[in-house]
């Protein structure tokens, strides 16, 4: 496909997939806090059979919300629905997918560094990933060990640790990052498909048939929407991981996701329980202090380079050509690469003024990160790496 059009499709797609995204983790963030932050109601509104009372201001006008003990008696004419919003994230987060990872295979899934596998393979292999693991899920949340939920919650953490081992086994770093967070997402989708409103249907078709809904579809919907709880942000995290190398592309990126998952649901936790009028400073200094030390943890280190720098470098290197064969391929105001046509993140490197306005991030990427170029398309060398290291990391 012509790379200008995969552009376009690119940006649409991802534009409908952070709106819809926003829609559906705002309503679902408004809905917690909303859930948290129900009051006693006065006497005359209990008789009505509301359970929880709340007041607020927006947009220049007073509501009021009323959440009932189970079910209003009769059922209102309208009632509003929240299921698009996941469905539609799911499907464009899908199409993002295949379309950047698997059309784009070759580009950002598969890195012979990592292992020569085909485009049919690494589809294969990602898609089997994705909907395995959700059907894994799904059974694990039917088993007995369902019935202790901070048991399951940290089955399922191992779990995505082991995932996010294998797949870096197989995929280019951030096509790892990226199928754990497809993973969770599918996960997340699912719930609300599979079990959220199917459960509200049973309660809907209890109401009209003047009867009382299962109680345990109410404790599954309760599990499965937790888990969405505490996911929401390590999946926002996954989601804009591409632009973060020292945490993919380093070596334990499997075990700086789980911190990451971790620390992003003590945070969920801490604004969890505030909603309740919980105020849990000691969570968030937690949540502070852990990244600062995941931070320090896992902060690459030049020494290591420079303490394996050659001698002497081989005397026909020089940073002008080593930048324009490795990489004015694509970073270049004319790019000859068949997939960047433009130059990526707008980073140009056809003179020695701009080597040496980028030289900071050239030798992040290339010294410290060593994520570019991307998946090593030019082949770059390690003693070129080193080379500019010694000319331009200064
Ligand atoms: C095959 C194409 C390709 C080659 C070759 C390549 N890059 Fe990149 N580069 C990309 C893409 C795509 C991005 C944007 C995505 C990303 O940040 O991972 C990028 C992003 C960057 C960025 C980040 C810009 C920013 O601030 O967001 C830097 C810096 C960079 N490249 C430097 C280099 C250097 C230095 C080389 C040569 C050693 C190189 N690249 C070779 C494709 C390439």
């Amino acid at each position: 496909m012509d790379p200008y059009i995969t552009d376009w499709l690119n940006l649409i797609i991802r534009f409908i997939h952070v709106v819809t995204g926003i829609a559906w983790i705002g309503a679902s963030f408004y809905f917690i806090w909303l859930d948290n932050h129900l009051e006693n109601p006065p006497e005359w509104k209990k008789e009505k059979g509301i359970k929880g009372d709340l007041w607020a201001i927006h947009g220049g006008g007073f509501y009021e919300v009323a959440k009932y003990e189970l079910a209003p008696p009769v059922l209102p004419d309208i009632l509003h629905w929240f299921k698009w919003e996941a469905y539609s994230t799911w499907i464009s987060g899908f199409f993002l997918l295949a379309l950047m990872y698997y059309v784009g295979a070759e580009t950002y899934l598969i890195d012979p560094r990592v292992a020569n596998i085909s485009q049919a393979q690494a589809i294969g292999i990602g898609l089997g990933a994705i909907f395995g693991s959700w059907i894994i899920y799904d059974l694990l949340c039917r088993s007995p060990l369902a019935k202790s939920s901070l048991f399951l919650g940290l089955v399922l953490l191992i779990s995505v640790g082991l995932l996010a081992f294998g797949l870096s086994q197989v995929f280019s770093p951030r096509g790892a990052y990226m199928h754990v967070g497809a993973v969770i997402g599918t996960i997340m989708a699912g719930n609300v498909f599979r079990v959220i409103i199917p459960s509200q249907k049973a309660l809907v078709a209890a109401v009209e048939a003047g009867g009382r809904p299962d109680p345990a579809w109410a404790a599954k919907a309760k599990l499965v929407s937790t888990h969405n709880t505490y996911l929401t942000l390590p999946v926002i995290f996954i989601m804009i991981s591409s632009h973060y190398p020292m945490t993919y592309n380093h070596e334990f990126a499997w075990a700086i996701l789980i911190a990451i998952i971790l620390i992003t649901a003590l945070a969920r936790q801490y604004f969890v329980l505030r909603h309740k009028n919980n105020h849990q400073p000691f969570l968030m200094a937690g949540v502070i202090v852990a990244t600062l030390i995941l931070a320090y943890v896992i902060a690459p280190s030049r020494d290591k380079a420079e303490a394996t720098s050659p001698v002497s470098f081989d005397p026909s290197l020089s940073v002008e050509t080593i930048i324009k064969q490795r990489c004015a391929t694509c970073h270049s105001a004319t790019p000859t690469d068949e997939v960047f046509r433009i130059a990526p993140s707008g980073v140009i490197l056809d003179t020695p003024d701009d080597i040496e306005r980028w030289a900071a991030q050239i030798i992040a990427r290339t010294v410290v990160n060593k994520d570019m170029p991307m998946i090593n398309k030019t082949d770059m060398t390690d003693e070129e790496r080193l080379y500019l290291n010694e000319k331009l990391g200064k």
